[in-house]
């Protein structure tokens, strides 16, 4: 049986949904038998690092915090700079890809992000009417760069990211995707507690395009990691997306310390390892030297040193 978006909103638990958005995208993406050893990777990943954003404990706290309208009116707001913010760093990452697919999928991307921070203000328009100022509204559309597809790629100045993207860049992403599709979960639940009647339908339909290309993420980092791992010996892809996940976790672990989901980049600044800080990384989280996937490690050789992770 192939799965599907609906089989995902029609999940009733709250916990142990992250393999199964896995599945979804896999199935959505590349149809129900593809890329196995991404399934395979991800599997061990979750046994030995299970993330404590795929827990009923993370989704009641959100519960709990989107009781307040402003706070859940804040933080639409911070995902639409969120959005803008790793479309920029998508289109210099993809203006590097030396593979014509891969980088028209990072650009591709890179215009979906771009196109959600407008989705965002449009939730929250649609959720608060006249919440914000018509004068900052107008601002606002600037956190979207406004990319498309028939622009040029060319890197943001002074982007980190004005390089090749690596199997690193992927795993990250894979997560930091999956966990939106956590939070997409969530807020799609909170928005429409709040959303008048008369805006519903529309709203809808905006949740729904943010979820197709929130899975559509998922699914083509799955399909270019379950690429690498097929080329790299023994199982370095895996023990690769094991660390990352065990990263993801922490930040994860450190957010919820702070009462946010995804953090802004206010917060990110706070704190040098982040992704606003210098090291940061393209989509998420960390900028460690890469791991040579090409070659068996040898006897005591360490791991590349730790990342430095930050958010999404
Ligand atoms: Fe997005
Ligand atoms: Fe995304």
């Amino acid at each position: 049986m192939t799965l599907n978006k609906n089989d995902l909103l029609n999940l009733k638990r709250e916990k142990e949904r992250v393999s199964f958005i896995a599945q979804v995208a896999v199935h959505q993406y590349g149809g129900s038998d593809a890329f196995p050893l991404y399934r395979q990777a991800i599997a061990e990943a979750l046994d030995n690092e299970p993330p404590p954003f795929d827990t009923e404990g993370y989704s009641s706290t959100y519960r709990n915090s989107a009781l307040d309208p402003r706070w859940l009116a804040t933080s639409i707001l911070t995902n639409a700079e969120m959005e803008g913010d790793g479309a920029r760093r998508l289109w210099s990452l993809a203006t590097f890809a030396e593979n014509g697919e891969e980088r028209d999928l990072l650009k591709q991307h890179a215009v979906d992000e771009s196109r959600h921070a407008l989705y965002y203000l449009a939730l929250l328009d649609l959720a608060f009417p006249d919440a914000i100022e018509p004068g900052f509204r107008q601002e606002l559309r600037q956190l979207s760069p406004g990319f498309s597809m028939h622009k040029e790629l060319y890197p943001i100045e002074g982007s980190p990211y004005a390089r090749p993207p690596t199997i690193d860049d992927y795993l990250q992403m894979n997560i930091a995707e999956i966990r939106t599709t956590i939070h997409h979960m969530m807020q799609r639940t909170a928005i429409q507690a709040y959303c008048p009647e008369e805006n519903l339908p529309q709203a809808l339909k905006v949740l729904d395009q943010l979820l197709d290309d929130e899975l559509a993420h998922v699914g083509y980092t799955a399909m270019l990691i379950d690429r690498v791992a097929a080329r790299t010996p023994g199982n370095r892809v895996g023990a690769l997306f094991r660390k990352r996940f065990r990263d993801f976790n922490l930040i994860t672990t450190q957010e919820l310390g702070d009462n946010s989901f995804g953090c802004s980049l206010e917060c990110c600044a706070k704190r040098e390892w982040c992704r606003a800080g210098p090291s940061a990384s393209p989509f998420s989280y960390s900028d460690a030297p890469l791991p040579d996937l090409s070659a068996e490690p040898s006897q005591g050789a360490t791991q590349a040193p730790a990342p430095a992770p930050a958010c999404h």
